[in-house]
């Protein structure tokens, strides 16, 4: 079975954007990377992002998260923070906790391509 599947699918996938999001706009650190975004395309790529990197179906079709990331000048504070609002996220979900970290860890594989300021 697929993280993605052993997650909850799609309705699962959906439900932790979601959360995730409200919890990065509510952080005053966080919200102003935001400012002026379409929120909703971010959202829906965010959904197609996270399916597939949980091996769910092959949905992404954005940039990669390098060029969706550049210029915006990300730092290593900022990227952990919005890591532990993915945990938070993740847990408010009953997600399990070896499936939690191995959620974690393949996104902290991209804070390199992510951080620009270090
Ligand atoms: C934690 C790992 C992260 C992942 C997996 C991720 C994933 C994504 C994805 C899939 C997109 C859409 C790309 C596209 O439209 O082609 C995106 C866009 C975006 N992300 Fe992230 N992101 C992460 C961290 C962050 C952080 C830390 C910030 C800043 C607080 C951030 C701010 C943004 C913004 C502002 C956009 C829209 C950029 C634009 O449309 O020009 N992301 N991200």
């Amino acid at each position: 079975m697929s993280v993605y599947d052993e997650i909850g699918g799609d309705a699962a996938v959906s439900l932790a954007v979601e959360s995730f999001y409200d919890r990065v706009m509510a952080d005053a650190t966080l919200s102003p990377y935001f400012e002026g975004m379409n929120l909703h395309a971010i959202k829906d790529h965010q959904r197609d992002f996270f399916t597939v990197l949980l091996d769910g179906p092959e949905v992404y079709d954005g940039r990669s998260m390098r060029n969706a990331h550049a210029g915006l000048h990300i730092t290593d504070e900022v990227f952990t923070r919005t890591l532990q609002h993915l945990a938070a996220t993740l847990d408010e979900l009953d997600v399990t906790p070896p499936l939690k970290d191995q959620v974690l860890r393949r996104i902290e594989v991209m804070r390199a391509a992510i951080v620009e300021v270090r």
